[in-house]
């Protein structure tokens, strides 16, 4: 490499020993120099060797090392620091092998400070890279190439030794347990195995429509079953409002519950005004949304059964377990099955909705009404069938299911011609245009607003009418 001579020995100087290559150690030759007052004298023979000193090589002098006084390093230490500016790389390994011979070279910490010459933290490489720029582009900081001489790798000092971790912590730029690096590559790597191991899916999935019979069961079963008449077709207003108002109240519920469970210290509480127990906010809020939440789940399933629409979400023939795997097969092979939900959803994603709304729902509700105030605390026989603990450990893996069912779906919901889907749940019809997405905007932002309303000062006062709201 025609690394300009200047730039090497900077960079060999900022370059810490017994992290840098080998060639980059005769840096500490120039050491020897600069700390030539305060160095032993058997250093200069066992680290310069006088085969590698050129008395030819011109002395860069910077600046004085006390007010007004000569400038630094003296004149007739110029050949000594020459070695480190004219070392040949191929040659350098030799002045390295004896360990013994750094310290030896060891400038006294303090008399460095003293001088300015504070031995640098192992720079990061980028700053080193900086530092050499530096060092090119300035004749004053490239000349005292002692202002960079890097502590020898065994500090002396207990200050050196204090230093050591934050060194080190530097050096390695760590972001936690891992560098920044390590943390990129990791994501990179699990990455590359998701979609490595996506598309071995896809593959096998590929694979398995080939086998024999699997086309004949995929002509059998498409993927969906035909419907009662009575199913009908389309999204009626109420269809599109419980599900609107279904968003905007999951989506505050997840984290009420959440903070629940994670708030050590919640910001107020509520007390009943029948002067009940009292409980933290932001289960207040939890609650009060729940009823909101149940009292929308209510109207929506009193009217799905009043319809007739409810064939839609309750499967209705044993036909649907050979069409969902249908379904999940085509999936599977990205060849997904046809979007037709203005008429009829395909079989997995009406088991999905039927788990959803008929078992999900309710088991939310069942474990957290035990786990409530308005749970009857003297039924000993129910509450020994039913134990809170039992409550607890459910309540928590169903919003699992429920956050994991909702970016399931609105991935779908978006991967599957987003317009056209939109417009049947939040515009009632079955035309592709932008009304759909304009109407989810604004549904996005009035949950966005609820989110952000949902502050302790503003649910203060929302909770005051209905009991008395403390800060302890
Ligand atoms: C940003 C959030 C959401 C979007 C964009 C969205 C969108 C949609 C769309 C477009 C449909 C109609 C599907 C079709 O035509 O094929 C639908 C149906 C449905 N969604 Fe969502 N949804 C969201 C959130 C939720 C949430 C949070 C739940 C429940 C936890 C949910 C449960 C349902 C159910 C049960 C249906 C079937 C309703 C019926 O046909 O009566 N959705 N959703
Ligand atoms: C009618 C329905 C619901 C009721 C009555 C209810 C009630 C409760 C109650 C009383 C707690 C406090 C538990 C405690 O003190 O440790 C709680 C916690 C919680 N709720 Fe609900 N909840 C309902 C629905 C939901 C739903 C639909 C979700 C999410 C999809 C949810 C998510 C949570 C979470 C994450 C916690 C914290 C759980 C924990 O600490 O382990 N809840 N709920």
């Amino acid at each position: 490499m025609a690394a300009p001579t200047g730039s090497r020995t900077a960079a060999a100087a900022l370059a810490p020993v017994g992290v840098v290559p080998a060639q980059s150690v005769p840096t500490t030759t120039t050491a020897a120099p600069a700390a030539a007052p305060t160095t032993a004298p058997a250093a200069a023979p066992t680290t310069a060797p006088a085969g590698r000193t050129t008395a030819t090589t011109s002395l860069r002098r910077g600046l004085p090392r006390v007010p007004n006084g000569e400038p630094w390093p003296p004149k007739g230490l110029a050949p000594a620091a020459a070695p480190a500016v004219v070392v040949d790389p191929a040659a350098a390994p030799a002045v390295v092998v004896d360990p013994a011979a750094a310290p030896a070279v060891v400038v006294d910490p303090a008399a460095q400070e003293d001088h300015g010459l504070i031995a640098q933290p192992p720079a990061p490489v980028a700053g080193r890279a900086e530092a050499v720029a530096a060092a090119e582009r300035s004749p004053s900081t490239t000349a005292p190439a002692v202002k960079t001489v890097p502590k020898p790798a065994a500090p002396k000092t207990a200050a050196a030794a204090a230093d050591k971790p934050a060194r080190a912590k530097a050096q390695a730029g760590l972001n936690g347990a891992r560098t920044q690096g390590q943390w990129i590559k990791l994501v990179a790597l699990l990455a590359v195995g998701a979609v490595a191991a996506a598309g071995i899916l896809v593959l096998a999935a590929r694979g398995v429509t080939t086998l024999p019979g699997v086309p004949a069961f995929l002509a059998r079963y498409p993927g969906e079953y035909q419907l009662p008449a009575a199913a009908g077709s389309g999204f009626p207003w109420w269809a599109q409002w419980t599900h609107f108002m279904n968003i905007f109240l999951m989506v505050l519920i997840i984290r009420s519950g959440y903070q629940v469970r994670t708030q050590q210290k919640p910001p107020a509480f509520w007390t009943p005004k029948s002067g009940g127990k009292k409980i933290s906010i932001n289960l207040w809020l939890h609650q009060s949304l729940d009823i909101l939440w149940l009292a929308t789940g209510l109207i929506y399933v009193v009217l799905l059964f009043a319809s007739g629409r409810w064939t839609r979400m309750v499967p209705t023939s044993w036909e649907v377990f050979p069409n969902a795997l249908s379904a999940l097969l085509q999936y599977m092979t990205l060849d997904w099955p046809i979007e037709n939900g203005w008429v009829n959803y395909n079989s997995l994603q009406q088991i999905m909705y039927f788990i959803v709304v008929f078992i999900a729902a309710p088991l939310a509700a069942i474990t957290g009404a035990r786990m409530s105030e308005f749970w009857p605390k003297d039924a000993k026989k129910l509450n020994r069938i039913y134990p809170v603990e039992i409550a607890r450990a459910v309540h928590f893996p169903t919003m699992l299911f429920f956050v994991l069912f909702i970016l399931i779906h609105v991935f779908l919901v978006l991967s599957t011609g987003a317009l056209r889907n939109l417009n049947h749940m939040f515009g009632g019809t079955d035309v592709v245009n932008w009304v759909g997405f304009w109407l989810f905007a604004a549904t996005i932002a009035v949950t966005v607003a609820g989110w952000y309303a949902a502050r302790p000062l503003v649910l203060a006062l929302v909770a005051k009418p209905f009991g008395k709201v403390s800060s302890r």
